[in-house]
């Protein structure tokens, strides 16, 4: 599986980890950046790399981290069929994939330490989606993009 990761300069930190700890595991990451917790970085900017690569099949899964999580997600899912999930627990990390087959997972860099953040991650990566009633609710997801 390829992941495409990105963060601003609030959720740089722990996406190191999270490099370090996928390609332990032998995942394909694609590190989109930033690259310091020095240089401020528009999240927006960094929700668009990670979305895009999922659009264009660059890559099968996106991972996006800001201080919050809140604006990197909300940015991501103003493109065409992401499905950005704010996770803050190995809970809402599976319920993201299992009911709303979310491609891309958000996290709040400094509010999810990096033990919760791994579990996080596992979960949400081993994780499939259960169709049936879950996928007529995300078509009609999808459908509000054409609104
Ligand atoms: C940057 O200071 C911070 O606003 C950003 O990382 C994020 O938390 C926004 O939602």
């Amino acid at each position: 599986m390829k992941i495409a990761i990105a963060s601003d300069h609030g959720g740089f930190s722990l996406k190191d980890e999270i490099v370090s700890h996928l390609t332990a595991c032998g995942f394909a990451v694609t590190d989109m950046g930033t690259d310091s917790t020095g240089n401020a970085i528009d999240y927006p900017v960094m929700a668009e790399k990670v979305a895009h690569a999922i659009q264009k099949n660059e890559c099968d899964r996106g991972i996006v981290i800001c201080g919050t999580g809140i604006g990197i997600s909300i940015a991501a899912n103003k493109f065409s069929g992401i499905r950005a999930a704010l996770c803050h627990d190995a809970y809402t990390a599976r319920m993201s994939r299992a009911h709303n087959n979310a491609n891309i997972l958000a996290l709040g860099g400094r509010s999810t330490g990096v033990g919760v953040a791994f579990d996080i991650v596992d979960t949400w990566l081993n994780t499939g989606f259960d169709g049936g009633r879950h996928q007529r609710r995300v078509d009609m997801i999808s459908g509000f993009e054409k609104t």
